[in-house]
């Protein structure tokens, strides 16, 4: 198996967790490399489901090694739960799962802060998940953050932990829950994971290019999606990393050389959680039968996520930047009922028609959709597995998507499970 990048295309939520979980029957390594407990990565089989928010979706296949790279923004608190977790569900993780040393943690104070800015941009909050993952990130770039290896050396921690929060006194002052600025709090319970996170900690570049000289399979599992992409997305409503491809070299220090394939996952329409555009959002009958169908309630915040009908021209898009050479499109089975289905296929923008996903905020204001309708299927596909039992409409809605694109659809996925999907080769 080659080294593969499984990524979102849209707004997070495509499903990358079902197909990280699929491939990784035959990877060695499945490795994180962007975002934090912001994700939410629904894995199931037979009758458990499991939702993994900082590990990665290999952990659920025994003997599978599980890294999280230099740059996840790691929550210990919300690591360890999930570690136990799978744990007394039968998947111990001992021995298997490696964490960078020069990963950024997440601390109680930057899930303040989340909240505090978030809450504080009034109309113009993005509604974020309240990890503290932008603020993580801000102190990261702004060589204010504790990292990993921080836990280790107390002495350097403590100084760590007396520099960062100087400049939090402002949220501090404003903040309901105190002991989340408080260095000793803080200190103490830092210092208290250091002995389970101790066997964890390596330089996993060094572990992934050891890996990659011994031809070991390794897959990249992206978090959110391209859209929320901080450079590429519809900034600012978008994550704090770079979810796109080149978020794996900078995360994992790895060299571009070392990925062979990069799957772009695209649900068969579009969802969104939290604020900001969605041209082909629907409000009314439409998107409330795409929630209902779909699901679609957010497996970090439970939140509703906004649904619409798939735009082409973001798949479009995300699929040129990121190089993706295949696509794994899911959730094809909530379609089953619709009569027509439409795809938005160019935009109208200020009046004029527009084929290219533009760059700027304020383009997106006056950004209606174009659609062509297809004709549905009205038939089942739940659960099936191979292209030939698929509907003719069903195929002829996939290969449209391929054309429009430029890129085949390898993989459709037709259920929750593992087993339910479609493998094209
Ligand atoms: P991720 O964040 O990209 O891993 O996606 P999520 O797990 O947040 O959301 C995807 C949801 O769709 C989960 O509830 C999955 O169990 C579910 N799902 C994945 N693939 C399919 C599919 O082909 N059909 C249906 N009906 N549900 C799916
Ligand atoms: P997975 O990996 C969907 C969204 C939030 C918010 C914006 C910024 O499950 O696909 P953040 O907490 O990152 O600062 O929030 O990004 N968001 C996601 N939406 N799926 C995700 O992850 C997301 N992670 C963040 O809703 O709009
Ligand atoms: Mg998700």
């Amino acid at each position: 198996m080659p080294n593969i990048a499984v990524l979102g295309t849209q707004w997070g939520d495509e499903g990358k967790g079902k197909i990280v979980d699929f491939l990784a029957e035959k990877a060695d390594i499945v490795a994180r490399f962007q975002g934090g407990a912001n994700a939410g990565h629904t894995v199931v089989f037979g009758k458990e489901q499991f939702i993994l928010h900082l590990l990665p979706s290999g952990a659920l296949h025994p003997g599978k090694v599980c890294v999280i790279g230099n740059g996840v923004v790691v929550d210990l608190e919300q690591l360890f739960r999930e570690v136990e977790e799978l744990k007394v569900r039968g998947y111990d993780l001992t021995g298997r799962l490696f964490i960078s040393g020069r990963a950024n943690l997440v601390l109680p104070y930057h899930k303040m802060i989340d909240r505090l800015s978030d809450s504080g941009k009034g109309d113009e909050a993005l509604g974020t998940t309240f990890r503290g993952i932008g603020p993580a990130y801000v102190d990261k770039v702004n060589r204010l953050g504790v990292r990993v290896s921080d836990i280790f050396e107390r002495e350097a921690l403590e100084a760590r932990l007396n520099l960062t929060l100087v400049f939090k006194e402002d949220f501090a002052d404003r903040s309901e829950d105190k002991k989340a600025f408080d260095r000793d709090y803080l200190l103490n319970s830092l210092l208290s994971y250091g002995d389970r996170l101790a066997p964890l900690v390596c330089d996993t570049s060094f572990l992934l290019l050891e890996a990659i000289e011994q031809d070991k399979n390794i897959l990249f599992e992206g978090a959110q999606g391209a859209l929320l992409d901080v450079d590429f997305g519809t900034y600012p409503y978008t994550t704090s990393s770079n979810t796109s491809v080149g978020g794996i070299f900078t995360g994992l220090g790895i060299p571009p050389a070392a990925l062979h394939e990069t799957i772009g996952i695209a649900k068969a329409y579009n969802t969104r959680v939290g604020n900001g555009p969605f041209p082909t959002e629907e409000t009314g009958e439409t998107g409330d039968r795409l929630r209902e169908r779909g699901n679609e309630f957010g497996a970090t915040t439970q939140r509703p996520r906004r649904c619409g009908w798939l735009d082409l021209v973001a798949l479009k898009y995300t699929a040129r930047i990121n190089g993706v050479n295949k696509l794994a499109l899911t959730k094809l089975d909530v379609l089953d009922e619709f009569a027509e289905i439409k795809v938005c296929t160019s935009y109208r923008i200020n009046g004029a028609e527009m084929k290219n996903f533009p760059d700027e905020l304020r383009h997106w204001e006056s950004c209606e959709p174009i659609y062509q309708t297809l004709p549905g299927w009205q038939s089942p596909t739940s659960g099936l597995t191979s292209w030939g039992k698929l509907p003719q409409n069903a195929r002829d809605y996939i290969s449209f998507i391929e054309k429009f694109v430029g890129v085949p659809v390898n993989l459709v996925s037709t259920g929750v499970s593992r087993r339910e999907i479609v493998r094209r080769s």
